[in-house]
């Protein structure tokens, strides 16, 4: 989203003046700059860009499942934060047709997963430019480096798209890292009698030549990595629970059993009690996704934004109750408060297990003590401390969740209840629709209480060795 306010939209024959004057080395305006092809991620150093920000990304795709071919435009409004000559986006496989900026044809290559756009003439800083993209072909599914499948995955009906860390290249072109969180319009065109279910709102269906167009609207700020989109034969089920938001689930006919179902109708139980521990739902609308994956295709849960991801392919229920409390959880840490960078994957998935923790012991299973302490007795939990995962292949490993997890727990300990619940609170609405870092956390605990709170982090989130004693 925007950094700064109202900002010129420059038109392009300025742009192209100053490129000339530039050229000939007599106007003083400053060389055009290439946009860097990564945002600088220590885990995931060609993820992302430089030199813009998107505001927003308009996705008006088409997909035939009989084929597995994907097609369309995407129209990503940024603004520049320099003087571009050139700029990336992120794009993994399919074939580019064209691209055009500010309506005008653009150059543009292709090198492993970077698109290079160079734009009829450089950019201003501060401008607002829209990159128009079209494309198609049969999108990939890429292989993470912990060997997980992410990306767009088939299903026998349909198609998922999956996108954490890196998957949302493998189906639209972008700024493909968490910092860079933007609106979203998508467009997705299937054969009648499927269903397109995504993130945000539905704002309106589409029919005409034996296809149904599904326009989905995400007015809130969100990560890449949490941009999904699920095609395929679903159970839709709408409803309007009193107090909490509009709920649209999507579930697979097969999944669509008593157990399954007994969980989807707690969600808006569960809202109300994380409200109570995270502050206000952050989103207008809340739902669910289950969805068959082929067989080896990821087993794993989502938490895309305002409708999380579930594999339905394993034995009923799809949706355990405590998978679906932590994928719910994920709205505010992860979603609403985003990493800024990969290696802060603990503030969500730390906080998201905590969250399991505590919803354990509110349904009279274990205590968070016994969840600690079988956290704390767990050799993976210490393979290396939460704050800085070693690899990208650590992203998903132990330390993050559940020493993450032990992080708070040792939190709680230090402030006492009320004060901790009250910094559980706030946490979330300090950084609201925004992104945060590590440093961001511990920083903002040390303003909200007072306290040093320097050994503690130092102990439970920095330091490579296991402490004696919980
Ligand atoms: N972030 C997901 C969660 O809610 C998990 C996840 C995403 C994951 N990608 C993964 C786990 C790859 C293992 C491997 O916890
Ligand atoms: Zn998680």
């Amino acid at each position: 989203m925007p950094r700064t306010a109202a900002l010129p939209r420059v038109a392009l024959p300025a742009a192209l003046l100053a490129c000339c004057l530039s050229c000939t080395g007599g106007g003083g305006a400053p060389p055009a700059a290439a946009g860097a092809p990564g945002a600088g991620d220590r885990l995931f150093p060609q993820a992302g860009n430089g030199g813009y920000d998107v505001t927003h990304y308009g996705l008006d795709l088409s997909y035939d499942p009989a084929t597995g071919r994907l097609s369309g435009t995407a129209d990503v409004t940024a603004t520049a934060t320099e003087r571009l000559g050139r700029f990336n986006l992120d794009l993994s496989g399919l074939t580019v047709g064209s691209v055009a900026v500010g309506g005008h044809p653009a150059g543009f290559s292709r090198s492993g997963d970077e698109l290079t756009v160079r734009p009829a003439g450089p950019l201003a800083r501060g401008a607002q430019f829209t990159a128009t993209v079209a494309y198609a072909g049969v999108p990939r599914t890429l292989t993470d480096p912990d060997g997980s499948k992410e990306g767009w995955l088939r299903t026998d009906d349909g198609a998922v798209a999956l996108g954490e860390p890196v998957g949302a290249m493998a189906w639209f072109p972008c700024d493909n890292h968490p910092s860079d969180k933007a609106a979203y319009d998508l467009t997705m065109s299937v054969p009648d009698g499927l269903t397109a279910v995504s993130n945000g709102d539905l704002a309106g269906t589409t029919h005409s030549g034996g296809r149904t167009a599904f326009h989905w609207r995400t007015s809130r700020p969100m990560a890449t990595y949490l941009a999904t989109v699920a095609i395929g034969r679903f159970t839709v089920t709408r409803s309007a629970p009193p107090g909490g938001p509009p709920q649209y689930t999507a579930v697979d006919p097969r999944s669509d059993d008593p157990g399954t179902a007994a969980s989807l109708r707690r969600i808006p139980e569960i809202l109300r009690w994380e409200s109570g521990l995270f502050g206000p739902y952050p989103f207008a609308s809340a739902g669910a996704i289950v969805a068959h994956l082929a067989r080896g295709q990821g087993g794993y849960a989502l938490e895309t934004q305002n409708r999380p991801f579930f594999p339905g392919a394993s034995d009923p229920p799809a949706v355990p109750l405590n998978t679906l409390v932590h994928e719910l959880s994920h709205q505010w840490v992860g979603d609403s408060v985003t990493p800024r960078s990969w290696q802060d994957i603990w503030l969500n998935e730390g906080f998201a297990t905590y969250t399991e923790w505590l919803w354990a012991a509110h349904e009279g299973g274990d205590s968070v003590d016994t969840s600690a302490a079988a956290a704390f007795d767990d050799p993976a939990s210490w393979t290396f401390p939460p704050a800085s995962p070693p690899t990208a292949a650590d992203l998903f490993a132990t330390p993050v969740y559940r020493r993450g997890a032990l992080v708070l727990y040792e939190l709680r300990r230090a402030l006492g209840d009320a004060e901790f619940l009250r910094l559980l609170r706030a946490w979330p609405a300090q950084h609201a629709y925004g992104n945060a870092s590590t440093a961001d956390f511990t920083a903002f605990c040390a303003h909200f209480t007072g306290r040093d709170l320097t050994p503690l982090f130092h102990t439970w989130l920095y330091d490579a060795a296991k402490p004696a004693h919980l």
